[in-house]
């Protein structure tokens, strides 16, 4: 009887496992090196400026030279800025537009900690201003039916400023991959052991089983680790200020090489300049998605002669040398082979691995016209080879393009 028990909850053991192990094989690529990448950019202040006020207004200093608020009106801004607190109809949920967390698409209002800490240091008059007497067509639309009086506005004001001070809390990372690899490091272990030295389940087939399917889970997923270790395909950070390839070169038609000025030229693409914006945004003040709010920072940026500090989307390790104007300049390759659909992008996405196996994949296979492009006139044997019909076909391969010292120097 109790080994019959015994075999039965191994059965079940078996196929809690082999359904997890099903489940957690189509996550295991997006493990957590994604998760960690975008933790690191929870919130970035936009410009120096912004910096500087959070520096100038660490908790001490803030908590200092803030009358001290009282918990419970702390928790009654809290439940306003949620919407808690009227009925239904009345309720304005401050967050439902101004999030706590960041989202995987663009979500064109501005934050919470970012409104927080625009108004840290400005008195709740001014908060009540924008919230009853909105300027602009957004802000009058977006608060429109916002109906508070002074008083809530003060109380909302002191969560903003906790909010500001504390930082919001990032949602804890998915645990569930990393437990599920601890559960069958111990379901391979105990297998083991138990096959070895304990031997107290008797039907052998069901431990190898079970041992097989560890094995197989924990090398899949080291592996999986081991490659994506400092690549980030997929990797789509928050900007610090909400700029969108959609809205400037699909919408508004302006060329990549109007601010990637530098890629037919040099190494680099080049990201524009504040003062590059400002060619436009001196006169362009109003987004219809966003409002003043995100344009007001370039501006800002602008005034105070600081750059804004963008996060780097692809970032090849420092052993390679990746130069756009070979590929740009030279071949005339279309920025979407690489980069894919920029201009359809709120915010940048890295749609290619680039691995130096998607390197050579292309160095290998990808027709170059050598007969046409002047640049390729010294290699006067390919372009004999070409007329004389030799090779169909000519690959970066055979100018040197899989050549190891093309690419690390
Ligand atoms: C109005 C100026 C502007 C135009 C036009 C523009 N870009 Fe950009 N681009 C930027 C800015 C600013 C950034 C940095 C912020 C970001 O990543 O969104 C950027 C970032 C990028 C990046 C990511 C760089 C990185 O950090 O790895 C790529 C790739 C890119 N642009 C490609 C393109 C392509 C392709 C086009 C044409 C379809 C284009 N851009 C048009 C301004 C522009
Ligand atoms: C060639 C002119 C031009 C340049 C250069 C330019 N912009 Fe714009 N930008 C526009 C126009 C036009 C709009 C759309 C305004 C609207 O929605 O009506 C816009 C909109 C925006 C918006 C608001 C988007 C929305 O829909 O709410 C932001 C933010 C922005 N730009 C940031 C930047 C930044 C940052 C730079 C420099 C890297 C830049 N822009 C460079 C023309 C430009
Ligand atoms: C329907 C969405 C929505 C709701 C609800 C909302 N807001 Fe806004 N809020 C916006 C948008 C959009 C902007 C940016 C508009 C602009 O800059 O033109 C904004 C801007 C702000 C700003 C920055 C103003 C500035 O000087 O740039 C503050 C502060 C603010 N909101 C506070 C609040 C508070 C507090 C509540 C709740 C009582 C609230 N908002 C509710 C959409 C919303
Ligand atoms: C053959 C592939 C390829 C093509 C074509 C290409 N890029 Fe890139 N791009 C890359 C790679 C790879 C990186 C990362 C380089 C690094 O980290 O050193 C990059 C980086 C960038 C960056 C980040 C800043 C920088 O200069 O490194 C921008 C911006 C960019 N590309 C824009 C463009 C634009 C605009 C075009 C079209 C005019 C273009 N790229 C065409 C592969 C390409
Ligand atoms: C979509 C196709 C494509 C991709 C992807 C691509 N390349 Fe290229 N690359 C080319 C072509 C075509 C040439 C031109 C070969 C030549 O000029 O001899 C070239 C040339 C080069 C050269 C110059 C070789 C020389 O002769 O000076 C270097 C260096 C280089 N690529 C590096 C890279 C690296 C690094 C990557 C990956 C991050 C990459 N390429 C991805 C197509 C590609
Ligand atoms: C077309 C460009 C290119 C050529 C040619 C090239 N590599 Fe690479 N190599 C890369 C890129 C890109 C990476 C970075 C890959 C990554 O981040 O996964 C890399 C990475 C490496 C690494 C580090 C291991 C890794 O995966 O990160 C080694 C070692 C290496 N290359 C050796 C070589 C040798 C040896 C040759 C000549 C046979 C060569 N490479 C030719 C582009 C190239």
């Amino acid at each position: 009887m109790i080994q019959l028990l015994k075999g039965e909850a191994l059965r079940h053991l078996f196929f809690i496992t082999l359904l997890l192990s099903i489940a957690s094989v189509g996550h295991s690529s997006a493990f957590t090196l994604q998760d960690t990448l975008r933790a690191d950019t929870a919130f970035q202040p936009a410009t120096q400026t912004q910096a500087d006020t959070i520096m100038a207004a660490g908790p001490l200093a803030v908590t200092s030279a803030l009358p001290t608020m009282h918990s419970d009106h702390l928790l009654r801004g809290e439940r306003l800025f949620f919407g808690l607190v009227y009925f239904a109809d009345k309720a304005v949920n401050c967050a439902a537009c101004h999030t706590m967390y960041q989202a995987d698409t663009m979500n064109w209002n501005p934050g919470a900690s970012e409104i927080s800490l625009k108004y840290l240091n400005k008195g709740s008059e001014e908060l009540e201003n924008v919230l009853l007497r909105p300027a602009g067509k957004k802000m009058a639309e977006a608060h429109a039916s916002i109906d508070l009086t002074s008083q809530d506005v003060v109380m909302i004001k002191g969560f903003m400023d906790h909010i500001a001070r504390e930082g919001i809390k990032e949602p804890k990372p998915v645990i569930n991959r990393l437990l599920l690899f601890i559960f069958f490091s111990l379901l391979f272990l105990f297998s083991i052991v138990d096959l070895v030295f304990l031997k107290l389940t008797k039907r052998k087939l069901i431990l190898l089983l079970t041992i097989l399917i560890s094995i197989t889970y924990l090398t899949n997923t080291l592996v999986k680790e081991a490659i994506a270790i400092g690549r980030s395909q997929f990797y789509q950070p928050d900007q610090p200020v909400k700029f969108s390839h959609m809205v400037h070169a699909t919408l508004n038609q302006t060329e990549c090489l109007y601010c990637h000025t530098t890629a037919g030229y040099s190494h680099s693409a080049g990201i524009p300049s504040v003062n590059h914006c400002m060619n436009c945004h001196i006169i362009v003040r109003d987004g219809t998605n966003s409002g003043r709010f995100e344009i007001a920072k370039v501006v800002d940026a602008y005034d105070n002669k600081m750059p804004i500090q963008w996060i780097r989307v692809h970032n090849l390790p420092h052993h390679v040398a990746f130069p756009h104007d070979q590929h740009v300049g030279v071949v005339g390759l279309d920025c979407a082979e690489c980069h894919g659909e920029v201009e359809k992008m709120d915010k940048v996405m890295q749609v290619n691995d680039l691995s130096m196996g998607w390197c050579l994949g292309c160095h290998r296979t990808r027709e170059m016209d050598i007969m046409s492009n002047d640049f390729y006139s010294v290699y006067m044997k390919l372009r004999e080879d070409v007329l004389a019909k030799r090779t169909d076909m000519v690959t970066a391969r055979m100018t040197g393009g899989t050549e190891c010292m093309k690419c690390h120097y």
